[in-house]
This record gives C-alpha cells, structure tokens and sequence, in this order.
C-alpha cells in the first residue's frame, strides 16, 4: 500500500471566528462552498474548538467511521447539553458505559413495538387538528413542536394524570426554548471564551422542577401492583436490567427521559414541519400521496419520510473522535481527529441522487440507497436510538392530517434552511392554510 502522511484535508482558509459565523448564519451556503473548493473531505475551525473538524461526505469513507464502533465522541456533543441532559445520558456517556446503556435501552425502540403508541399519537393530532381555524394561516413547525411534546410526554415518560400534564407542558415548553434558542450556542461560545457567567446556569435550575416531576412518575410506577401492564418507555427502563443484573438509578432514568425528550422533541416536530413544506409546494407527490392513503397503502408515505428526510436532514452533523487512523479521500487522519458526516452534503451528492435537489420521493420506492448515503439517523453503534418511534410518528401524523384535512402552503417563497440550535428547521416556520376539512 503506498504510503500516506498523516494530513488532514484543506479546507477554507479564513479565521474561526469567519467559519464559525458562516456555519451558524449560512451552513448551506457554508458547506456547499466548502465542497466546491476542497471537494469530498474538508477540515473546517469553529470557534472554541482547539483543534480543526474534519467533514466528510462520501459513504464509503462514512461507513468507515462509523464502523470505527471505537471511537469516541467529538467534542461538540457535551457542549450544551450535558447540563441539562446529566452525566448518565445515553447521548453522551462512551465506550462500555455507552454500550450498556444502549443495549439496556433498546428493547424499548424495537420497530415492532410502535403499534403500541398508534393510539397515543393519533389521539394527540386529532385533539390538534381539532383546533387549527379554516381558512387563516398557522406556522405548521411550532403545531408540530407542540405535538412531539404532548407524545414524549405521553408514550416516552407516560405521564397520564391531567394536572401533571398540564404541569408538566409548562416546565418543559420553556426549558426547551430556551435550549433551542438560536443563539444559545453562540451566547455559551463567548461567556466561555470570554470567562463571564454560562447561560446553562439557568438551564440547570429550571431542570429540578422537572426532576420532581419525574420523580413523581416513577414512584407512581414503584408503587404499582401491576407493573408490567404499561406500555410507557419509562416502565420499560425502570424493568430494564444491565447485563450485570443491575438496575438504572432513579437519577439516571431521569437523565434518560429528559435525553429523550431533548433528543426527539424538536428533531420530529421539524422533520414534519419540512415534509409538510415540500409536500405541500409538490402537487404531483402530494396526490399521490393521497390516492395511496386512501388506498390504505403506506408504501408511498415512506418514500415522501425518506425523501424529505434526505433532502432537509433535520441534524446537521453526528461526527466522532478517531480511536485510531482512518483513510479518507486519500488522507490518512491521525487518531484523535475528529471527523463528522455533513449530512447534508452526503444528501445531496449527484452521483448517488441524480437532481439532488428535486423532491422526489420515487427514487425511495425501488429500494433503499446505500447505508451510509443516506444518514438522518447517523450510523453505527450510535445511531439514533429513537429512529424508528420518529418514523412511525410522522407516518401516523401525516396520515390523520392528509386523511382529515385539506391543506396549502400559506406563503409561496420557497422556506430557507435555518439553524435552530443542533438542527436545521425552517427558517418561516412553514405557515399553512386549511382550506376544507374532510
Ligand atoms: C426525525 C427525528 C430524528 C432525527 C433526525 C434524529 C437524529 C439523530 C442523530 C443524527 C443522532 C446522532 C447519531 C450518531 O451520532 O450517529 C441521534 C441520536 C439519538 N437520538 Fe435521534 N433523531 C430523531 C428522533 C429521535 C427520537 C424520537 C428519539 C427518542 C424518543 C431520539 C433519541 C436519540 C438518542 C437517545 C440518541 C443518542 C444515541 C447514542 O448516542 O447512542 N431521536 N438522533
């Protein structure tokens, strides 16, 4: 094998603080011009970061990385979100610590266990499609946000008592704006570089009134003669046993829960919000869309899931730290670098997805893609742990809504892809006119 030195791809010459600024103001533009310049694999330097990023987007290299089950995470994940997640999330924790918490947790993802929160779920959008008004304009994104919510409370924590629900909505609406807010990064970015006071503080303390709350639920399990007969995710954690035997402490299932919630919450409620935006800005696909729910077929609604999915991937990057060499684009890249999939760039390759940029959800009927060409869920043995609950959410929502209501698209300038936090939601939050009910 000829021989390669230890180098990491080029990549834009300006100065942190300049990519930093045009990641989190313009990342399309960003990454697109990143590709037109360097290509493939490109090293990139953020702000606060000691040491540069390395992107990748050809699968073959991808699928290296993520077959690395080794390797660590990148330094960008605890950033924000061990504050508030807690040390023992799933999301965060490496190695064996990592592995156990995953296989513990997840029985409670299977893709066969999902029927059992069809009720949850459509019991959820018909109360809200119940409210939306005929003929006014509503932003679909924050409707969809308010439906993500109202299941993980439900099916994920299982909370049922009416005034812990309302409780509860409260306290978790405003700890998660204020964990979405745009510029929460950028705001813990300067107090950190410029050492004044973290806004996580703050996060921290809304948390404990949400800790009791949990707590409440899991006692109210302890207490239960008859266990086994919920169907929530949190019962299923609390049954949940380590290979050693053990049990999750109360404290972890509460870093678990909020994990969950943190993690699906806004991811789904934005991925809904872009399948609603392209569907409803594509005549053709939403036909027949239609025609195949009418049919009692759901074929084609998993094309539209996917495509949308691969066109506006909802998480921007899902990266690791190398635990030992990996080749890229004809790169060797020491151990410790840190390298990340740019999804969106992966998505949008024209030799993998002729017309990258037309939404067609055809070219998901005859068959799926290569694994790691088509990565909303990131891969390996991180892959995201809730993939198949957000599937199956957005099948059931997009199948009441399409099933029970007539639609359009309230404002006809194409929506802008714009960061929210860890995600690329829509910039206009998708407003949406309902024209008739069925
Ligand atoms: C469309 C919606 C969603 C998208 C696009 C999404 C995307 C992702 C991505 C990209 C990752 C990182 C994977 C990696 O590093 O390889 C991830 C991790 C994770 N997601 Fe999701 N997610 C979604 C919904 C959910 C839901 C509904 C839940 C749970 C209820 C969830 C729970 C998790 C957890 C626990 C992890 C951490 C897995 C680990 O580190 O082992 N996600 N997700």
């Amino acid at each position: 094998m000829p021989h390669t030195a230890m180098t990491l791809p080029p990549g834009p010459s300006a100065p942190p603080a300049v990519q930093t600024a045009r990641w989190l103001f313009r990342p399309i533009e960003f990454m697109d011009a990143c590709r037109r310049h360097h290509g493939d694999a490109f090293s990139v330097r953020f702000l606060g970061f000691q040491t540069p990023m390395v992107m990748i987007s050809d699968p073959a290299a991808i699928g290296a990385l993520y077959r690395g089950r080794e390797s660590g995470l990148p330094p960008g994940r605890s950033f924000a979100l061990e504050p508030v997640m807690g040390s023992r999330s799933v999301l965060l924790l490496e190695g064996s610590e990592h592995l156990s918490r995953r296989k513990a947790m997840l029985p409670a993802f299977h893709g066969e266990r999902m029927r059992k929160y069809e009720s949850v779920i459509t019991e959820v959008i018909h109360a809200e499609i119940a409210s939306w008004p005929l003929g006014s304009s509503f932003p679909v994104h924050s409707r969809m946000q308010a439906v993500t919510l109202e299941v993980i409370m439900r099916a994920v924590f299982g909370v049922t008592d009416p005034a812990r629900l309302e409780r509860m909505r409260g306290l978790l609406a405003r700890m998660l704006s204020n964990t979405a807010s745009p510029r929460l990064q950028l705001r813990v970015m300067l107090a950190r570089r410029f050492g004044r006071r973290d806004p996580i503080d703050n996060l921290r303390r809304e948390g404990a009134a949400v800790d009791d709350l949990i707590q409440a639920e899991i006692d109210e399990r302890l207490a239960d003669h008859r266990p086994g007969e919920r169907e929530d995710i949190l019962s299923m954690l609390i049954a949940a046993r380590f290979e050693d035997g053990s049990e999750m402490s109360h404290e972890e299932l509460r870093d678990q829960l909020i994990t969950l919630l943190l993690a699906g919450h806004e991811t789904t409620a934005t991925a809904l919000a872009w399948t609603f935006d392209l569907l409803l800005r594509h005549p053709e696909p939403l036909a027949r869309l239609r025609g195949e729910l009418d049919a009692g077929t759901d074929g084609y609604l998993r094309a539209v899931i996917a495509e949308a999915l691969r066109l506006r991937p909802v998480v921007p990057l899902a990266g690791r730290r190398l635990r030992s060499e990996l080749r890229v684009d004809g790169h060797m890249l020491p151990e410790g670098t840190d390298v990340t999939p740019a999804i969106w760039l992966t998505h949008t390759r024209a030799d993998i997805y002729p017309d990258p940029f037309e939404f067609r959800p055809e070219r998901f009927l005859n068959g799926a893609p290569e694994t790691y060409a088509w990565i909303p869920f990131g891969g390996g043995v991180r892959r995201c742990l809730g993939a198949a609950f957000a599937e199956f959410e957005m099948r059931v929502v997009l199948r009441e809504v399409l099933s029970h209501l007539d639609l359009r698209i309230a404002n006809s300038k194409p929506e802008r892809i714009a960061r929210r936090n860890i995600t690329f939601s829509p910039r206009g939050g998708t407003p949406v006119i309902v024209t008739s009910r069925r």
